[in-house]
This record gives C-alpha cells, structure tokens and sequence, in this order.
C-alpha cells in the first residue's frame, strides 16, 4: 500500500485517525482533508478506516458512513448521488471527479480526498462557488429571443439544430473542469474558466436564441476567453464525458469569422 506522506513544510498538518471496528477484514483508508474556519489552525488530513464490507461501491457512500458512524462533523455537499446535481465534486485521488460515480475499487491504495482545487475553502471539503457562480451569471445562461413570443407557443427546433446542444446541455455545473484549469487558478479572477465558457457556447449555438453577436462581444476579450491556453485539463478530467476544450475554441473560431 501506498503511503502518503506529507512535505515537511506542508501548512497541513496529519490530523487524527478513527480506527475500523474490531473484526473488519477489507478495510479502506480514507485520508481526508479538514478545515475548521472556527478554530485557529492550519488544516489537517485526517484518517478514517472504512470497513468495505458494510459500505456501498463509491466514494460517497464512504463519506456518507464516515460521516454517519465515526465524525459527524465531517462537511461535504452532495444531493442526487447519481450523477446529475453536481454537488459532490471533490479532488479524488488527485483528480476533480464525482464522488457518486467514482468506485472506490478505481483507487489504489489509500484514498485522497480533497476540496476542488485554488477556490477559498468555507469548511472540510466544501469551497466557495460564489466566484464561478458570479461568472455564470454574467453570461446570462437563459433564453434571449427577441421579445418576440413565437407564434405556436413554442421556440421550436429542428433534430439538426437541437442536436448542436448535445454534448453542452449535460453539464451539470459541477465545476471539476473550472478548478482543474492553471489558467482559471492564475487568472480566476478574470478568466471565465471552461465549465462557463461551455455554458456560454450552449447558449450562441442555440438556434432560437437571437443573442448570438452580443454574447460573442461580451466574450471578446483577453481575459475572459482568450486566457484558455488549450491546456485541455478541462475534458480529461470532466465526470459527465463533455468537451469544453471545444466549446471554448467554437467561440474562438466564430469570433475569428468576424474578423
Ligand atoms: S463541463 Fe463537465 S466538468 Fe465542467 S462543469 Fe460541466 S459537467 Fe462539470
Ligand atoms: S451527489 Fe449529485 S452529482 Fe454526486
């Protein structure tokens, strides 16, 4: 088994160790990074031992009885546990995934677990989305159609432009691609970041909406979108399979056309 050590001049400290119940046979160690903002101390990577046989196939069942049966301070968030509310994102042995999707069978040795990356940690493993979520929100992430109302009650599409949104419209903001991004880390600020850039793309795409060219000025801009270098972290390490790698250059190459 792999042993994690931290550097010795790491600003996170080994924390404590809940041991399995006696008897265990299959046990899994959890090492889990803890921030307390109402005490005074560095973070810590605290140890939990999770006896596999009385616990579900992925990560967030462990949290779940971690948090049920040994610390029930642990903080996470989580909802659906299947995938489609994108709240339980973490930094899962060294990769931004799901922890409802990812088995713990898919991780060697001890299992690392992490906030998403370079976002202020408000407690234990949940950051604070306020940033990304300002940024969604400046995109205007809904329908802009003209004012007009369509004539039979609805904005209708054909199967060909409908299908242009496959590939956008399974995005469920789970931010994995965003905080796995060096340019987002760098120039968060500024930078919109892959997971609002592709929700971006969804919305100049859609055929019913008339926004198109103002969407494309908003985005024309050296910090906004020209700040994606095509690292390409963003679609290796998205859970739900999606490319915002090449959302983000359909907007650079509709940008160009104007030129
Ligand atoms: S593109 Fe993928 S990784 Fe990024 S927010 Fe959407 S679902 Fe999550
Ligand atoms: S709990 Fe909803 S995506 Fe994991």
């Amino acid at each position: 088994m792999v042993e994690f050590n931290l550097p010795a001049d790491s600003k996170i400290s080994t924390g404590k160790t809940v041991k399995a119940p006696d008897g265990a046979t299959r046990i899994k160690r959890f090492k889990i990074y803890r921030y307390d903002p109402t005490v005074n101390e560095n973070p810590s990577l605290d140890t939990f031992e999770v006896d596999l046989d009385t616990c579900g196939p992925m990560i967030l069942d462990a949290l779940l009885k971690i948090k049920n049966e040994m610390d029930a301070t642990l903080t996470f968030r989580r909802s659906c546990r299947e995938g489609v509310c994108g709240s339980c994102a973490f930094n899962i042995d060294g990769t931004n995934t799901l922890a409802c999707t990812k088995p713990i069978a898919d991780v060697s040795g001890d299992v690392k677990v992490f906030p998403l990356p370079h976002l202020p940690v408000i407690k234990d493993l949940v950051p604070d989305l306020s940033q990304p979520y300002a940024q969604y929100a400046s995109i205007k992430p809904w329908l802009m159609a003209d004012g007009s109302a369509p004539p039979v009650g609805e904005h209708l599409q054909s199967p060909a432009e409908r299908a242009k949104l496959d590939g956008m419209w399974e995005c469920i903001l789970c931010f994995s691609c965003q905080t796995s991004c060096p340019s987002y880390w760098w120039n968060g600020d500024r930078y919109l970041g892959p997971a609002v850039l592709l929700q971006a793309y969804r919305w100049i795409a859609d055929s019913r909406d008339t926004a198109a060219d103002k969407r494309l000025d908003d985005l024309d801009d050296p910090f906004k979108l020209f700040r994606c270098h095509t690292i390409m972290n963003c679609t290796n390490t998205c859970p739900k399979g999606l490319n915002p790698g090449q959302a983000i250059a359909e907007i650079k190459k509709d940008l160009a056309k104007r030129l």
